[in-house]
């Protein structure tokens, strides 16, 4: 018997496995996302910081649905450590063009996709996830793709995701072109204490058990140890219902989770 069956579930409650539709949207992230939306709207750029873990790609993945619905056509990418040539490969293989490996190639080819796109009211947007992991000189040519015809007209919008020190870079002189020709910017908080006991219910909720499985004071110890991000909150909530089970008990209750943390902080440190 796995610890699933203990608790009556029908599928790992906390795995990163959950459909764009059971995306958990409290107002502190509906915000962010009719943020994005608005930004969007205006054909505009973005940049989106938070610590790690605390939900930025799974708002990305929330809108995911509604902005290609809406006549634009989102293209992803992850892979921020690429140098400038490669990141105008996957920019143009992602762009559904052949790579170009030259700045001057590529921007020949963006273009006239761009505008082959506005003749039929598609609008681009680039997502760029892990952003704060862009090399400079790729960061460096960003700002190109937002200056087009006598910077009358952005090619794309640009989406930038990474973690606070995002913002902290381009603050910097050197990337303030970048930065002031991206009006829209936006960051996602840790969850407040409410908003963890709110997530784990439905995350619970999602995965087949309706019933109260964590005590409260279990969950504000969760609440501190996580500080509200919610990645180490999924593995340590799923640690803490395994060492229930095991110890036969019905309700996760805060002696377990104070040693799933222990046991977590001594692995961390090893
Ligand atoms: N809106 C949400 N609804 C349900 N679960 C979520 C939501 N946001 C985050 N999660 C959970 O938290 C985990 C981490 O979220 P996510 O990957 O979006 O964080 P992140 O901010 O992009 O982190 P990183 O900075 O490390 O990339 C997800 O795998 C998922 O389990
Ligand atoms: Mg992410």
């Amino acid at each position: 018997m796995t610890y699933l069956d203990s608790f009556g579930l029908k599928e790992p409650p906390f795995s990163k496995e959950i459909a764009d539709a059971d995306l958990w949207l409290p107002s502190s992230k509906q915000a962010v996302a009719d943020g994005l939306l608005d930004a969007l709207t205006e054909r505009a750029s973005v940049v989106l910081v938070g610590e790690p873990g605390v939900g930025k790609t799974c708002v990305l993945r929330a809108i995911r649905h509604r902005v290609s619905a809406a006549g634009y056509r989102l293209t992803y990418s992850h892979n921020a450590t690429l140098g400038r040539r490669d990141f105008y490969r996957q920019l143009c293989l992602a762009l559904g063009l052949a790579p170009a490996a030259t700045a001057g190639n590529f921007f020949y080819a963006v273009s006239s996709h761009v505008e082959e796109l506005a003749r039929e009211r598609v609008h681009p947007v680039f997502l760029l996830d892990e952003a704060h992991l862009l090399h400079q000189d790729t960061l460096d040519h960003l700002h190109i793709l937002l200056n087009y015809q006598w910077d009358s007209r952005a090619l794309l919008s640009l989406v930038l995701v990474g973690l606070p020190e995002l913002r902290d870079r381009l603050a910097l002189r050197r990337n303030r072109s970048l930065y002031s020709r991206l009006h829209h910017r936006l960051e996602i908080d840790p969850l407040a204490p409410n908003d963890t006991a709110e997530y784990l219910r439905l995350r619970l909720r999602h995965a087949g058990c309706e019933r109260e499985l964590f005590a409260s004071d279990a969950i504000a110890l969760l609440h501190e140890a996580t500080s509200g991000a919610m990645r180490d909150l999924d593995r340590l909530a799923a640690a803490a219902l395994r060492e229930t089970a095991r110890k036969k008990r019905k309700i996760v209750e805060r002696d377990v989770v104070a040693r799933v943390i222990e046991a977590d902080t001594r692995e961390r440190d090893r």
